[in-house]
């Protein structure tokens, strides 16, 4: 591994969310940062903190590591523009697996694509500052995982890669190295599809709570006490439900649930959810 001070990394998008997020914490990384930016109003963020933007053109020959910060829809696109530019050996990192996933990333045979998703900081997680407490997304007090793979290239480029994907979502506990097959069923399939989804579930339920009178405090109350006991139970065991609760627990999934729900996890859904949110179809 080369010394992270003689890089030069560009982030395109960097006005964007994850752009602002990972510029915040790249601004006073070792290495040169080149930040590109289209939108007008995203450039004016950039300004606002006294960060210089430079173009596509004039950054990427030059840049050891090119980080596409924009939406996935646009990845195509492009690191079609930015492939053509990049020296040998370079490296473009990703920040979701579904453009790789669906082939979708154009990438030279002389350079390595690595996709770096943040796992944001653990339910569990033991905070102790009020920072730590504030920071629901990560990457500012709160300590995260990162997941990890290598799309195509040079999977000894990763050991190098691994330093700077730690500074772009710091603090980071730890990375997981897996495939971007695997990240794809991370997310969305875990993630998004069902853990997301739940989330929205748990909202609309509070909001018919609320409608059939029962005051919004007690309500919110209950919910967000339950929500974390639910957790604590199911995912840590940390003691059992009782034994009214399981009888709840099997007539809601009797009436909430579709006994073929799991289908979500097959190869077909994936590429389907993919391909919708790619727009592709
Ligand atoms: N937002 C999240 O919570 C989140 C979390 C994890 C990963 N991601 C991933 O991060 C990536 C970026 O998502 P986002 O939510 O930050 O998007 P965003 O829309 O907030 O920002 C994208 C930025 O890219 C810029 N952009 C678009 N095309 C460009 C071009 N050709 N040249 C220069 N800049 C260009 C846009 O102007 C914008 O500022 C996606 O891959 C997304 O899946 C997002």
């Amino acid at each position: 591994m080369g010394n992270l001070a003689d890089l030069k990394i560009t982030l395109v998008g960097a006005g964007g969310k994850m752009g602002t997020r990972i510029s915040n914490n790249l601004v006073n990384a070792p290495f040169q940062l080149n930040c590109v930016e289209s939108s007008e109003r995203n450039l004016k963020n950039l300004q606002e903190r006294n960060l210089e933007v430079v173009s596509l053109e004039h950054a990427v020959p030059e840049s050891d590591y090119v980080i596409l910060a924009v939406p996935d829809i646009y990845i195509k696109d492009v690191s079609a523009q930015v492939s053509p530019l990049l020296k040998s050996g370079a490296v473009i990192i990703t920040l979701d697996p579904a453009a790789a996933y669906a082939n979708q990333l154009v990438i030279n045979d002389y350079n390595t694509s690595i996709v770096a998703h943040p796992c944001h900081p653990s339910v569990f997680l033991e905070r102790s500052t009020k920072e730590e407490y504030e920071d629901s997304f990560g990457g500012v007090a709160a300590p995260q995982d990162v997941v990890v793979a290598v799309h195509s290239g040079d999977d000894k480029k990763l050991i190098e890669a691994l330093e700077i994907i730690k500074l772009m979502y710091a603090p980071v506990i730890q990375c997981h190295v897996i495939t971007v097959e695997q990240m794809a069923i991370l997310e969305p399939t875990l993630v998004e599809t069902i853990t997301c989804m739940i989330g929205t579930v748990f909202k609309e339920s509070l909001d018919e709570t609320i409608k059939l009178g029962v005051p919004e405090e007690a309500a919110k109350a209950m919910l967000y006490g339950h929500i974390n006991i639910a957790l604590a139970v199911a995912l840590k065991g940390t003691n059992p439900f009782s034994d009214a609760c399981l009888i709840a627990i099997e007539l809601g999934k009797e009436a909430i649930i579709k006994p073929e729900w799991k289908k979500v996890f097959e190869k077909e859904h994936l590429d389907l959810t993919i391909q919708k949110m790619l727009k592709l179809t």
